[in-house]
């Protein structure tokens, strides 16, 4: 067979993760998606922590009317703030269903396929509480002040509260692992919370004990890692945020997760996702 047989296509997405819209101005918002366009890719993928609950809808009808590509996304702890899940999901259920470039990968109706041997899941599999010292830990972030399903009278019923968020993410994620790996041999998977220790990363080193409970998702992981163990043959890379700091992490040779960098009002692509789909000439 000579080089001409094959043709090679370039599927390219551009990942975006804690742009926290809510820090910057429209015009912010408008000079970054003028970056995606430019970049030329085929699809947008964000990985949460898009605004906070007073302004979420406002964003995400903003960025499904200034770019022309499908946004893939999951939601983030910030989204939440000031509201409760229950209302934000309800409004953001409506706002997808208007509008049919915005997909919640978390409510998707069918498997995303990307090219013929990929496709996309995604949750926001928010933290578990399970990960490091969580009786232990004396961290208390906003989200056990903003978002009403975590403020609870003790750390233990607030702890119960994550606990129950995290086995959500894993069912959904095992019910979509279930038909993904029947068709495809590469998924993607889309999460606002790293679901391994080994992908929270703080300034270059991974997240200690007092903060991982909160910056990490058991639950999500255990049921990645099982998947990938009983299918050597699969690849499934894992692409996250939440922590701000970048870091990469191979948990199996087939399991490797990219957790983005972020700063505040300063909001931008963390990356170009490349695919290629081979196909017979
Ligand atoms: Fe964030
Ligand atoms: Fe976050």
């Amino acid at each position: 067979m000579g080089q001409t047989d094959f043709k090679i296509m370039r599927y390219s997405i551009a990942w975006l993760t804690d742009l926290h819209l809510n820090f910057v101005g429209l015009r912010e918002v408008e000079v970054l998606c003028n970056a995606i366009r430019e970049s030329g890719v085929d699809s947008v993928l964000i990985t949460g922590d898009i605004a906070t609950s007073d302004n979420l809808c406002r964003y995400l009808d903003f960025l499904a009317d200034h770019l022309r590509n499908q946004i893939y996304f999951v939601l983030g702890n910030h989204d939440y703030y000031g509201s409760s899940i229950q209302k934000i999901d309800f409004e953001v259920g409506g706002r997808t269903m208007a509008n049919r470039n915005l997909i919640w990968l978390s409510r998707a109706d069918d498997l995303i396929e990307l090219t013929p041997a990929t496709c996309l899941i995604g949750h926001e599999g928010l933290a578990d509480g399970r990960l490091g010292d969580p009786t232990g830990s004396q961290v208390d972030l906003n989200d056990y002040h903003r978002i009403k399903e975590l403020i609870q009278p003790t750390k233990d019923l607030r702890l119960a509260a994550q606990n129950k968020l995290g086995d959500e993410a894993a069912a959904w994620l095992k019910s979509q692992l279930a038909e993904a790996l029947k068709y495809y041999r590469n998924i993607i998977v889309a999460l606002h919370v790293p679901p391994f220790a080994e992908a929270c990363w703080h300034e270059g080193k991974n997240t200690d004990d007092n903060y991982l409970p909160h910056f990490g998702c058991k639950a999500t992981g255990d049921v990645l890692r099982s998947a990938m163990l009983a299918h050597p043959d699969v690849s499934m890379t894992v692409y996250c945020g939440h922590g701000h700091s970048v870091g990469y992490a191979e948990i199996l040779p087939n399991l490797k997760v990219f957790t983005g960098g972020a700063k505040y009002y300063y909001p931008c692509i963390t990356g170009i996702i490349e695919l290629d789909q081979i196909s017979k000439k």
